[in-house]
């Protein structure tokens, strides 16, 4: 296994040191460190920051390998600076059992890019009617401590009071997407001026807020652990910052597409900016960037969610929801965040890493860049803009709302257990 000296890489916000990757952790860190035989680094003007861990990625495989497929998805997760992605239920058969979560979790040691850690499904077939076989997911070679039927809202009180119950006994975690159905029958987009103007079907902020606000006393009444998905309205952010006020264990996660794009961009009726939920207004782009810096949003999460063309590029109406985000995450957050002085390095660490890998138990990520951790981390360039093209992105689907935009900065090499999986920000398969 190659020895890898990194040199004069910033750690975060902090100095320009130099780290020793060898036999899968940090060996060494410092100044004028040398080894023999090597592979040397030279970073300067790099920042050097804990692999990036995904609470939210849709990896499509098994079932809709057309469109994205674990070794593919891992591959674009790596591009990203990823070491770790949580991949969501909703594959078809759905990850409502053992056997399927410990599928996707083989395919991922096989791709051996990044760690794929399955998320189960809450209830049978996301179908929201009877609760999963949640122990014995989490009893599994997969190990799997969140639960979701993301795409889905687990819309009936008791069943998610039951679920919340459950996962306590063994430290696990409900995560949910805050979507009131009754509320967003038929919808298309953010109810607001736009769909109006549009004469689309809207989704209204207050059908997310009131699941987070029901599931947050929810979560306070059994003492158990809420994750909520894709955070998109300065509403929600209000609740959370309540709940969290309370002491209950609530946590949060926000898109890099929520961060920065508004509802205004379906004025065009370009399917690629449909997703759910919905792009909302330049208020809430606002509140969400602030929640995200004063931490009641824990977590930057991508909801990496691939289409083919057959489902994406068609009349609004059919167009199935959901963007690419791995391999833009970073770029996107060091626009909406780095660029406006919300976050430094240090915020993006905790808010890419270190939060995220804490509120999943990946215990191997997220950790400080000090000798004896584990060699997970990536290298960034801060000050490398780019231009996302989508015949270049690693992932099967073309279906990212960048592209033409340029970015600020980007990954150039992730390493996991200090395996190179992308150098010269090219992947290494
Ligand atoms: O836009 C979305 N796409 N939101 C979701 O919650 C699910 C996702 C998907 O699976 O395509």
């Amino acid at each position: 296994m190659t020895t890898y000296l990194i040199q004069g890489a910033a750690i975060g916000a902090g100095a320009p040191t130099d780290l020793l990757l060898r036999d899968g952790v940090i060996a060494e860190t410092g100044t004028g460190l040398s080894a023999a035989g090597a592979e040397r680094i030279d970073a300067g003007g790099l920042v050097a920051l804990p692999g990036f861990v995904d609470l939210h990625t849709h990896l499509r495989q098994p079932g809709r390998e057309d469109a994205e497929t674990v070794e593919t998805g891992s591959m674009a997760a790596a591009l990203g600076g990823y070491t770790a992605v949580c991949a969501m239920a909703n594959t078809d058969p759905v990850a409502d059992t053992a056997g399927v979560v410990e599928q996707v979790w083989r395919l991922g040691q096989e791709a051996g890019l990044v760690d794929v850690q399955p998320v189960g499904a809450i209830t049978v077939g996301l179908a929201g009617e009877r609760l999963a076989e949640l122990g014995a997911m989490a009893e599994s070679a997969a190990r799997v401590r969140m639960f979701s039927d993301d795409g889905h809202c687990l819309a009936d009180p008791a069943l998610m009071r039951r679920a919340l119950e459950y996962v306590k006994a063994f430290g696990g975690i409900i995560a949910q997407h805050a979507e009131e159905p009754r509320l967003t029958q038929g919808a298309q987009m953010n109810e607001g001026v736009q769909s109006a103007r549009l004469g689309l079907t809207g989704w209204p902020a207050v059908a997310e807020e009131a699941i987070i606000a029901r599931d947050a006393l929810l979560a306070g009444h059994v003492g158990s652990r809420l994750h909520v998905c894709h955070v998109s309205t300065a509403g929600s952010v209000e609740i959370i910052r309540w709940a969290k006020s309370k002491g209950w264990q609530v946590t949060a996660e926000v898109t890099p597409h929520h961060l920065l794009l508004t509802d205004e961009l379906a004025g065009g009726y370009d399917p690629v900016f449909k997703v759910n939920p919905p792009l909302r207004t330049a208020e809430d782009v606002g509140a969400l960037r602030e929640g995200l810096a004063d931490g009641t949003i824990d977590v930057v999460a991508t909801d990496h969610a691939p289409h083919t063309r057959e489902d994406k590029e068609c009349e609004w109406g059919c167009a199935r929801p959901g963007m690419l985000g791995l391999e833009t995450a970073l770029g996107v957050v060091a626009e909406a965040m780095i660029s406006t002085g919300l976050l430094d390095w240090d915020g993006v660490a905790d808010r890419m890493s270190t939060a995220p890998a804490r509120i999943a138990g990946l215990s191997g990520h997220g950790r400080r860049l000090e000798t004896g951790a584990p060699a997970n981390l990536v290298l960034v360039d801060p000050a490398a803009p780019w231009t996302v093209r989508a015949d270049e992105l690693a992932s099967i689907s073309r279906n990212t709302p960048y592209a033409g935009l340029r970015l600020p900065a980007r990954p150039v090499a992730t390493f996991l257990r200090g395996h190179a999986t992308v150098l010269d920000g090219k992947g290494q398969w």
